[in-house]
């Protein structure tokens, strides 16, 4: 089994890196394959809505929302990483994880995610509720820790040393590599993910 773990920092090797590379030592550990994906430093645009991916089978706008493809479509389960950036997840991994979902969202359905941050000091919560947004909307099992997955610091000197924040990563790469395989057992008993209902889209509009 394996987990995608995308850093959505400007920083390849930064907190945000540090971070990943603890729930991804804990995956690791439990037998579970990872890779980890940086978005770059280039700015990441977000989605607009122009609908060109139904066609082309992926973002019309590439960069790194088409690079991931192979590797999210071997992926079995998300960890998706930004840092906060004026108290709120980093602009490109929102514009990423937008476009991501909009052209590519059949292949994050019912994989378990999960979503980390890092700051040096403020703004956290908000950062991962933005990014929780895209796991929900695509019906991913959201996977937690012992407490809100965050790590502090500037550097990832510093996001090292924070050790209640890489003991929070290493917790949620166990209840990951955990829900992974209970999913497998699942489906090897022959249970298979719900089928969604669809066609009501009303807008409000009655
Ligand atoms: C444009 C920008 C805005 C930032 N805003 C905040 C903020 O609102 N709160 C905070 O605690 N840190 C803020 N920071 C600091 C980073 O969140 C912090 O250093 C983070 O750990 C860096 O992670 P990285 O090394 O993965 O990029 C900001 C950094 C940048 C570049």
């Amino acid at each position: 089994m394996k987990v995608l773990l995308i850093n959505g920092s400007p920083h390849a090797h930064g907190c945000t890196d540090a971070a990943l590379r603890e729930v991804a030592a804990a995956l690791n550990a439990d037998g579970i394959e990872t890779t980890i994906f940086h978005i770059g430093s280039a700015p990441v645009a977000g989605c607009i809505g122009c609908g060109g991916c139904r066609q082309a089978g992926q973002c019309v706008f590439g960069g790194p929302v088409a690079d991931v493809l192979p590797l999210a479509e071997q992926a079995d389960g998300f960890v998706f990483g930004a840092p906060v950036h004026y108290a709120t997840a980093a602009a490109g991994m929102i514009g990423f994880m937008h476009r991501l979902g909009f052209s590519a969202g059949h292949l994050l359905r019912h994989k378990p995610a999960a979503v980390i941050t890092s700051a040096r000091r403020a703004g956290t919560p908000t950062a991962l509720e933005a990014m929780e947004k895209i796991p929900q909307y695509f019906e991913m099992p959201l996977i937690s820790s012992t407490y809100w997955p965050m790590v502090h610091g500037s550097d990832a000197g510093q996001a090292a040393r924070d050790a209640e924040g890489m003991q929070i990563m290493r917790n949620l790469g166990r209840n990951m590599a955990w829900m992974l395989k209970c999913i497998e057992a699942g489906r090897a008993a022959g249970l298979q993910p719900p089928q969604a209902e669809s066609g009501a889209q009303t807008n409000f509009i009655r």
